[in-house]
């Protein structure tokens, strides 16, 4: 594991539920059954509506973790439209290049920033089931599983 990736897993940026978010995304993997939600909220710069802030909450892994970090903080300051562009790959770059088994893990950091911004769910992530839905009306928390 990249020492970036550590470090983004030791100390998460802007983790945890956001008030009065102007968006909110979800996504579920159906690789591994984790999940992600993050809240967006907007601000107008010039005339144009850009992302202020965004956090994240996770029921995922640790590398869901770090390339939400990343994420959450690359994103601000872009359109919804340029938000939109950016890729899993484009997300977790910061961090080096994935192993194929945690490909999906920045996919679904894609997924719920997606459904976030357009109320769609996207790509190979997605929410899949009422048990993975039904822990998000849970007390918040973060659960935080260690793969080797
Ligand atoms: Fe499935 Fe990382 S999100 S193992």
């Amino acid at each position: 594991m990249s020492d970036k990736i550590e470090d983004a897993i030791r100390n998460p940026q802007n983790l945890g539920e956001m008030s009065g978010a102007d968006a909110v995304g979800t996504a579920g993997s159906s690789d591994c059954g984790d999940m992600l939600r993050m809240w967006i909220k907007f601000r107008e710069v010039g005339g144009r509506k850009v992302i202020d802030k965004a956090t994240f909450q996770s029921f995922g892994c640790q590398t869901a973790i770090a390339v939400a970090s990343m994420a959450t903080e690359m994103i601000k300051g872009k359109t919804p439209g340029e938000a939109l562009a950016m890729s899993g790959t484009d997300l977790s770059a910061p961090l080096g290049p994935l192993p194929p088994m945690k490909i999906h893990c920045a996919q679904l950091v894609e997924g719920a920033l997606k459904n976030a911004l357009t109320g769609e769910p996207s790509g190979a992530s997605r929410p899949s089931g009422p048990t993975l839905s039904d822990s998000f009306h849970q007390p918040a928390k973060v659960t935080i599983k260690l793969h080797s």
